[in-house]
């Protein structure tokens, strides 16, 4: 390892709880998790297996039902989902780790056909996400439904089924949860004036915009402590066709409110995701992260194409506390391990990231050998 990685091995105190160093492996689906969603004992090994990660954020996960648009997403939401992720919990403290799980509501991202009483997905307004990545139940790619526009009574449920997921996730034995208010999906479609349309409380101008957020933020808070609690935001992401065309005015504005709310930590997704992070947003919608950084107290994760020196520049810069890596860590269980020594990374197969035979492409790829063979 040269020297000016030392940085990432460092421990850091993330409220109550101490990280073992500044790798995170951020929410990835991997669509391993059979109907109903509860967290099976392979999902369980697959997290153990990257608990070298100071912190392993399990991949976008339904708080209630209807939340869905992806076949294999694990759930939160029932007593069988608890067990479930009591297994993943108990895997990960084992191996040493420490595990959050993303809650993930998709909103117009879906169909009716993903819908419990077969009605139209919900959404903050009832436009359609155009261009969007969406599969259906039975496993094909497809356009998503034009939503319905939730009610006040249907925003009020979702916060609650937030928080009722969140407390789901500690009776479990997590030790927090990510609203995933990234990527286009439910939360972030209230922020993005695009896929708003509304004209009360939650939508028109940014406070407007954050509202539903900072509710869902508030709740779980609340109900599990704001050390529990934390957020995904994209802000220059218009993935899912759900660009915020005012990233300056809306974001300051929520991270505000979540340092009023004082929860762990931002995990902040720099450009598209997946995609190649320059640092810089489309010219017509610029945003500075380190600024953004700076107006929250909490921990701050960035994301989103980094390599281990960028990570370690960006910690020391004061612009991180955390970097998380996706891609590396779906075919490099042991990631942290290997850049400390500098060994060889194995390459991502994409042609199982997001299904695929069980265990190919999910729980197979190799470790380093620790022990070398005794003669
Ligand atoms: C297979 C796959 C699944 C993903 N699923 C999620 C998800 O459930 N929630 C989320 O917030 N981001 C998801 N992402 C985005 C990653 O968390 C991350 O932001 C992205 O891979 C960029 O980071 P990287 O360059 O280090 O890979 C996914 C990415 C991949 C490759």
């Amino acid at each position: 390892m040269s020297q000016d990685l030392s940085i990432l091995f460092e421990p850091f105190q993330l409220k109550g709880l101490v990280l073992k160093n500044r790798f995170v492996m951020p929410a990835m689906t991997r669509a391993r998790t059979p109907a109903p969603g509860t967290p099976t004992e392979l999902n369980a090994l697959y997290y153990a297996q990257r608990a070298g990660a100071g912190l392993v954020i399990a991949e976008g996960t339904n708080p209630v039902p209807g939340g869905s648009g992806f076949p294999g997403v694990p759930a939160i939401f029932t007593p069988g989902h608890v067990d479930g992720w009591r297994r993943v919990a108990s895997a990960v403290h084992g191996a040493g780790g420490k595990l959050f799980v993303q809650l993930w509501h998709g909103g117009r991202i879906s169909s009716a056909a993903w819908q419990p009483d077969g009605r139209p997905p919900l959404g903050a307004s009832a436009v359609k996400a155009e261009n969007a990545l969406f599969v259906t139940p039975d496993g094909q790619r497809g356009q998503p439904d034009v939503p319905r526009e939730a009610t006040q009574a249907e925003i009020d449920w979702l916060v609650e089924g937030f928080a009722k997921a969140a407390r789901n996730a500690i009776d479990a034995g997590c030790d927090g949860v990510e609203i995933h208010g990234a990527n286009g999906y439910l939360v972030h479609q209230f922020f993005s004036d695009r896929a708003n349309v509304r004209t009360d409380g939650y939508g028109g101008a940014p406070r407007n915009r954050i509202r539903f957020a900072v509710e869902i933020a508030e709740a779980i808070a609340a109900e599990v402590g704001p050390e529990h609690t934390a957020i995904r935001i994209s802000p220059l992401a218009a993935y899912q066709d759900a660009p915020v065309s005012d990233p300056s005015d809306v974001y300051p504005l929520l991270l505000a409110e979540l340092d009023r709310l004082d929860i762990a930590y931002v995990h902040c997704v720099e450009g598209e995701p997946s995609g190649i992070n320059t640092g810089q947003g489309a010219p017509e919608r610029e945003f500075d992260f380190p600024a953004a950084r700076r107006l929250f107290r909490g921990a701050w994760i960035a994301n989103n194409g980094y390599d281990p020196e960028r990570a370690a520049r960006t910690i020391a810069a004061g612009d991180a506390d955390l970097v998380s890596f996706g891609r590396p860590f779906i075919s490099n269980p042991d990631y942290p391990a290997r850049v400390r020594l500098g060994a060889p990374l194995n390459p991502i197969d994409n042609s199982t990231a997001y299904a695929g035979q069980a265990e190919r492409g999910y729980t197979d790829y190799p470790a380093l050998e620790t022990e070398p063979a005794v003669a």
